[in-house]
């Protein structure tokens, strides 16, 4: 039976300065109706174009070498298959400053998103703001219209981001990307845009993908957990299972550089970052950054495997049993 959305090995390059570059790396993923996965991994990982590349909104130099997404059943890879998957996925973009136009007042951009939903379809001025309202309550907006007259500058970040939720809700989605929602917003306001998405999966039966660099987050608000590195899955399961035990030594490290007040857990980093030739390894990509490596893991690009229940991890030494640093 297929999932709600079928990523299946996904390769995309990027045209840039007259060289083409891998970017992702047959990329998996799959996702059910009602289920919120998220997508963790540091700045460059890959995770916005891989969720661009399910909205069909990929930026222009880049270029799908192979692979398939499939949404409730329709190739989103055609021109009429994403114009068919774009009516029922909404996408919260990563800056909600540069998704809204500064220059027209909230009401106006929602008016816009909701004529273009309702594709010509005739309705009166009150239906159209009634829908609107229902919209912006259902995202927590209160205020008697007021945010609907105010331009995007004069909302906090909190309210900028419930109103792009608002926007997003217009279309009824069937499935919501939400990139980033919550950097650059205090922990309390953070707290009530994870559990505000959290609910819409519930009450509206929507899908959520949830893009992340902070594991705290995703550990809060999903089922299902992707971890990339460098254009790669390389680890990807139950999330409560991921953070129990972790098999991948990057998910391991992510997870021990999560601040905490337990004093007898030291924080640890990962050194280093991401380097493109790091997504063009001959071995494993997290070869150049990893303190369990062998000789095997600069030879070959190891396999996502199922080495717990529901759990796939790709990398040699987590195949041989454990980490242990060499
Ligand atoms: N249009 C483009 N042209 C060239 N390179 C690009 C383009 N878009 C993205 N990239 C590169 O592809 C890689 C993956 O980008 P992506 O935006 O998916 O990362 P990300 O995981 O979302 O990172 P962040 O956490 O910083 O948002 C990055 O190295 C980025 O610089
Ligand atoms: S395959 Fe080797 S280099 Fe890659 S993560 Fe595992 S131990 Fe580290
Ligand atoms: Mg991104």
């Amino acid at each position: 039976m297929t999932s709600f959305l079928e990523i299946n090995g996904l390769n995309l390059s990027v045209h840039s300065d007259g060289r083409v570059l891998p970017i992702l790396s047959d990329v998996s993923l799959t996702l059910e109706r009602s289920e919120a996965v998220a997508i963790v991994g540091e700045t460059g990982s890959g995770k916005t174009l891989t969720a661009r590349a399910v909205m069909g909104v990929l930026p222009k130099n880049a270029v799908i070498r192979s692979g398939t997404i499939t949404f409730n059943g329709v190739n989103v890879l055609t021109k009429e298959g994403a114009a068919a998957a774009r009516e029922h996925i909404a996408m919260i973009f990563q800056n909600p400053m540069s998704s809204i136009n500064p220059l027209f007042r909230v009401e106006d951009q929602m008016n816009d998103v909701l004529n273009w939903s309702l594709h010509g379809r005739k309705e009166t001025k009150e239906e159209k703001t009634s829908r609107i309202r229902s919209a912006l309550e259902g995202a927590q907006c209160y205020g008697d219209g007021k945010i609907l007259r105010m331009f995007p500058f004069q909302l906090s970040g909190g309210m900028r981001q419930r109103v792009m939720i608002a926007m997003a809700l217009l279309r009824k989605p069937s499935l919501l990307i939400a990139d980033e929602p919550t950097t650059a917003l205090d922990v309390t306001t953070q707290k009530e845009i994870l559990s505000l998405l959290t609910k819409l999966t519930k009450e509206e039966k929507m899908s959520l993908i949830l893009i992340t660099h902070n594991l705290g987050i995703a550990r809060e608000s999903s089922m299902k957990t992707y971890v990339m590195y460098a254009g790669r899955v390389v680890e990807a399961g139950p999330t409560a299972q991921i953070f129990r035990k972790p098999l991948h030594p990057y998910t391991k490290g992510l997870i021990d550089s999560i601040p905490s007040l337990d004093k007898s857990r030291s924080m640890e980093g990962i050194d280093g970052e991401i380097a493109q030739q790091d997504r063009a390894a001959v071995g494993c990509c997290f070869a150049s950054r990893c303190s369990y490596a062998i000789d095997k893991c600069l030879t070959r690009q190891p396999e996502l495997k199922e080495l717990a229940p529901g759990q796939k991890v790709a990398c040699y030494v987590a195949e041989q049993g454990g980490l242990r640093v060499v």
